[in-house]
């Protein structure tokens, strides 16, 4: 049996032990921005969903082909200042704007940003009014340079429960952006991943009673196109800003395989330099995919173990 592995599992660097992320200094440095401070599956099926091959970024290095971004810390950043949360937000929304250039720039084929969780309903109304205005003044001001550039807006999660004014903004940047293909930036609004699973189960149960679908049709990529994730390929690269280590819902499904790094930067400190960093990070991982590590570097890619063969009882 072949053993299937992307390209991109067999670049580990060779320069001594992997650096762990929220202890790294470089990127702790690179993130670090001039503000004023004020006070303190299955081993041989690896991927449901592969995601395309990743690209170089410099010589022994490659760019994740789907990169999803926890953008945590906007509060703090602005609280660490004496500011209103909401003026973290808004700086924020600048970091959106630089990481969507760089990832273009560096060749990242899928951008995927949890801009509001369904949790985050219940954060107060002013604050989730403020999300919400930059959110319809991102969709506004930014489809053009999507456009140009060959970006595609997308959203996952519940774009129904927005309000009027910034569901139809971000309707339109997403109609405007709908045929370009170089890159597509996904916008996870009133998104929850367990509710992503769930509601995908519901309604394969629906078709099911309905004898739209057979039990046995449904494996795990079946199961994603019932997703709202569903053009989407797993995620490579899962960062987390903000210093804290948990993943709070985002793509429990498709995040199965993803590198993941937790960077002790707020979201605002976030640049262009950071995320550089973290790909050579990411370069520096050995993806496994449940393999061994003789596997995955191309040796050792005899027999695998066969349930059905009975030799090998
Ligand atoms: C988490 O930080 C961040 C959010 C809930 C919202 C993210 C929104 C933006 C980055 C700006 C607008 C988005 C777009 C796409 C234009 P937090 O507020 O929980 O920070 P804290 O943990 O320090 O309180």
């Amino acid at each position: 049996m072949l053993l299937s592995i992307r390209k991109n599992t067999h670049n580990r660097g060779s320069n001594g032990p992997l650096p762990l992320l929220h202890e790294s200094s470089t990127l702790a440095l690179v993130a670090r921005r001039q503000y004023p401070r004020v006070s303190p599956g299955r081993p041989s099926r690896p991927s449901q969903n592969p995601s395309p091959e990743s690209v170089p970024l410099s010589i022994g290095e490659r760019v994740p082909a789907h990169v999803a971004i926890i953008m945590d810390g906007n509060g703090r950043w602005a609280q660490g200042r004496g500011l209103e949360r909401e003026e973290g937000h808004v700086e924020g929304a600048r970091a959106v704007r630089e990481t969507v250039r760089t990832s273009r720039e560096a060749g990242v084929r899928y951008l995927t940003l949890y801009a509001f969780s369904v949790a985050n309903w219940s954060r107060p109304r002013p604050e989730v009014a403020a999300l919400m205005r930059l959110l319809a003044d991102f969709a506004e001001k930014e489809r053009k340079e999507l456009r140009e550039r060959g970006i595609r807006l997308n959203v996952i999660g519940d774009l129904e429960e927005l309000p009027t004014f910034a569901r139809r903004a971000v309707e339109e940047a997403k109609a405007y952006t709908a045929d370009c293909t170089d890159m597509t930036l996904s916008l996870a609004l009133s998104y929850g991943g367990r509710r992503d699973i769930a509601d995908a189960a519901r309604s394969l149960a629906v078709r099911a009673r309905a004898g739209l679908v057979l039990p046995e049709d449904i494996d795990e990529e079946f199961f994603h196109r019932q997703m709202t994730t569903h053009s989407l390929p797993d995620v490579d690269l899962l960062i987390r800003t903000g210093g804290e280590s948990r993943v709070s819902d985002f793509l429990l499904f498709e995040a199965a395989y993803a590198e993941i790094l937790f960077l002790p930067c707020m979201w605002p400190e976030f640049t262009g330099a950071t995320l550089k960093e973290a790909f050579r990070t990411f370069s520096q991982r050995e993806r496994r995919f449940g393999l061994t590590s003789d596997q995955v570097r191309g040796q050792n890619l005899g027999r695998t173990f066969d349930p059905l063969d009975s030799s090998e009882a």
